[in-house]
């Protein structure tokens, strides 16, 4: 049987799930040294490419990190935000409530086939993702991506943000990103940030989100973390998905933001 919408359980209230928020941003900035530039990047490719009245697609949205900036930035778009974790779900939807309707968010697993129909058939002017696809394997990445070109109309873009590890051909490059890496965390957790698991412990002091433990547990059990697809996979996987233009539009490491335009 299919589990109920987690998000249809409990709200949790706004300022408690907005200072979630902010406790999140925090820990994932101790994990993407420049997170808040690559965030700039992509809005900015949004200012400049899509219409001002933009609906965006966040894929695996957490606690709502994009949709926030996304809608507070352009007063006149609107949100779909997806993800699969029922407590990142619950902390979205009461982080993103003052934005009313324009934020929606809906409780959808990547992986599942036909996971686009929670869109109910409506267009997408942009797909945008960040710290998430890593999760799927590469076979399920590109399944993603040709969702996300059915989605778009022509001209709409996909903007997806992410740690793309260099391979064994440049093991220098490797190691410098491995240990900035290593060098931001201890930085970050010596200045007071969360680490990941402390944000979740944080978030379970909420009887609201202290319940969906389980249900989360559950979801990802069988998700093993998977080997981590470099640039050249996410450029290829995307022209064969059927977008006409590929390429990066920030990049810091081996962190990028990868564009591509139906
Ligand atoms: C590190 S978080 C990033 C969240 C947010 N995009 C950000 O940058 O703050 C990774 C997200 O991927 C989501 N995720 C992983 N596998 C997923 C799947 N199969 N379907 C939907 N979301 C998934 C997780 O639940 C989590 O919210």
């Amino acid at each position: 049987m299919t589990p109920p919408d987690a998000t249809d359980l409990g709200v949790l209230d706004q300022p408690a799930a907005r200072r979630l928020l902010n406790l999140w941003n925090g820990q994932q900035a101790a994990y993407v040294a420049h997170r808040d530039h690559r965030f700039e990047a992509m809005l900015d490719v949004l200012r400049l490419h899509s219409p001002h009245d933009l609906t965006i697609l966040d894929l695996a949205c957490g606690p709502g990190a994009i949709t926030d900036r996304v809608l507070a930035g352009f007063p006149h778009a609107s949100a779909v935000a997806v993800d699969y974790d029922p407590i990142l779900l619950r902390v979205a939807r009461g982080a993103l409530a003052g934005y009313g309707s324009r934020a929606e968010v809906h409780d959808v697993d990547l992986v599942a086939d036909g996971w686009e129909e929670a869109l109910a058939g409506r267009t997408v002017d942009a797909v945008l993702s960040s710290t998430a696809l890593h999760w799927l394997s590469p076979e399920q990445l590109l399944r993603v991506y040709r969702a996300a070109a059915r989605l778009l109309p022509a001209g709409g873009v996909l903007l997806n943000a992410d740690h793309l590890r260099y391979d064994e051909s440049t093991p220098s490059l490797r190691e410098i990103a491995r240990r900035h890496d290593a060098w931001v965390q201890q930085e970050a957790f010596a200045a007071g940030a969360l680490s990941y698991s402390d944000w979740y412990a944080q978030a379970a002091r909420h009887p609201e989100l202290a319940g969906l433990a389980v249900e989360r547990e559950r979801r990802f059990a069988d998700r093993p973390p998977q080997a981590l697809a470099p640039l050249d996979f996410h450029l290829a996987a995307l022209r064969a998905a059927g977008f006409a233009e590929v390429g990066t539009v920030w990049q810091y490491l081996d962190d990028h933001v990868v564009f591509a335009r139906r």
